[in-house]
């Protein structure tokens, strides 16, 4: 069966929530057009609040043919004519009317792109037609022409009221049953994200016909795996580094396990091994960081970690990758990981013996180290021993977990 995000696409802008206004200013520019100043509307506004939609829906009311381009059309001046160029000499009387859509400009990234906005920019100057541009973020620096040729629409996140009215609708259609108050929560937690909403409605509810109370406690679970999720994505997904440093703002899992998150996905991510290379190096100096703090308390190295494991690894890259990858959750290897560490304490303790005692490792695994436990039963041979060998605070616990 269809996904409910793609059987709920708005075909009318009656069916849009909490966006009147901005329809109404879209329309005005569309109608106007041919009296307006400037060529181009650029919408923006965060994910899942409409932009894409509202765009398809007011040409549909129109009548009007939406031609829709791509960030990545944009590559050379010769692409993007091909494509639109067309489009444009086919004005004959017949013809329907068109808008152009340049859907997500946030794509147009990186310095072999430059071109590319000036292709844009081009397009804007001489379009016969309407252009609505969508974005997330258009304030970077290098949208600033954009932004001065266009007429600026802010869509807002849609406030809880709306999305559950579009839940409420979907449910009602599907009949799907629910609770006034558990409707409500799932539209609170989706940020404003009516796509987020509709998603978790779809997984909460769909098969079941029901939206159970439970689902708000499997819903606060999948909450923290999905801001994690949320997180790498920024860092992968990203080479502007302002974005990529306040990833893990939100994010409530310690720094070990966000270390773990990035070491298991990176490299399905960073296809690229120049690249992989250098962000495996960011994270490994992360880790040296990491280390420290707990040997010496030097907290302030948190600020080091978490730039290096943010902007140092978005910045391994030179362009983001395209292909979407599903990001793992680290239950599987936070497991071996654990058991290895473990094994780990071991042979780490019985190296740190074989340096003092100038001796072989493998020596002290078989000849010292079953004695160690014992010899920490008593509390100065302890503190001894701790000293001596400098022991981190998890070699001590691992040494007392040895002593019967
Ligand atoms: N204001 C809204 N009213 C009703 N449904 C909405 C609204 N906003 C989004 N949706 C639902 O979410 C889906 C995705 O919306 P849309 O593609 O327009 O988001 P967007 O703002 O373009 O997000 P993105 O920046 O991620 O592309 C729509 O197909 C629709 O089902
Ligand atoms: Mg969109």
């Amino acid at each position: 069966m269809q996904p409910l995000i793609n059987r709920y696409v708005p075909k009318t802008t009656k069916e849009i929530f909490g966006q009147d206004e901005n329809i109404k200013k879209l329309k005005n520019f569309i109608v106007n057009f041919a009296k307006e100043k400037k060529n181009s509307a650029l919408i923006y506004g965060t994910s899942g609040v409409g932009k894409t939609c509202s765009a398809y829906a007011i040409a549909n009311e129109l009548g009007l043919e939406v031609i829709e381009v791509n960030a990545s059309d944009f590559r050379n001046a010769e692409q993007i004519n091909q494509k639109i160029g067309n489009a444009i000499k086919q004005q004959s009387l017949f013809a329907r009317g068109k808008i152009i859509l340049v859907d997500e400009v946030d794509g147009l990234s990186g310095r072999e792109d430059r071109g590319g906005i000036q292709a844009l920019l081009k397009l804007i100057e001489d379009s016969p037609y309407p252009l609505i541009l969508t974005s997330t973020n258009p304030f970077d620096n290098k949208f600033s022409s954009l932004r001065s040729k266009s007429s600026l629409i802010e869509f807002k996140q849609l406030d809880h009221l709306s999305i559950f009215k579009i839940l409420k609708g979907i449910c009602e259609h599907e009949k799907i049953k629910y609770q006034d108050d558990v409707l409500k929560a799932l539209s609170r937690r989706s940020g404003g994200d009516a796509r987020a909403a509709i998603n978790d409605l779809q997984a909460l509810a769909h098969e079941k016909k029901e939206l159970a109370e439970e689902s708000l406690e499997e819903l606060s679970e999948r909450n923290k795996t999905d801001n994690i999720m949320a997180a790498l994505n920024k860092i992968f997904k990203t080479t502007d580094l302002k974005i990529a440093i306040s990833a893990f703002d939100n994010v409530e899992e310690e720094l070990n396990e966000q270390l773990l998150w990035i070491d298991e996905n990176l490299p399905k991510e960073y296809t690229n091994p120049e690249e992989l290379a250098k962000a495996y190096e960011m994270l490994s100096k992360a880790d040296v960081f990491n280390r420290r703090i707990k040997r010496w308390q030097h907290y302030r190295f948190l600020v080091y970690i978490n730039a290096l494991i943010t902007a140092g690894i978005a910045s391994a890259k030179k362009e983001k990758y395209k292909a979407l990858v599903g990001y793992k959750p680290t239950g599987r290897i936070l497991k071996l990981w654990w058991a290895n560490q473990k094994a780990a304490k071991k042979k780490d303790i019985a190296e740190k013996i074989a340096a003092k005692t100038h001796s072989s490792k493998k020596e002290i695994l078989k000849s010292t180290m079953p004695y160690i436990p014992i010899m920490f039963k008593n509390k100065e041979m302890r503190n001894n021993i701790i000293n001596q060998l400098e022991l981190e605070p998890e070699e001590v616990e691992w040494l007392k977990g040895q002593v019967k």
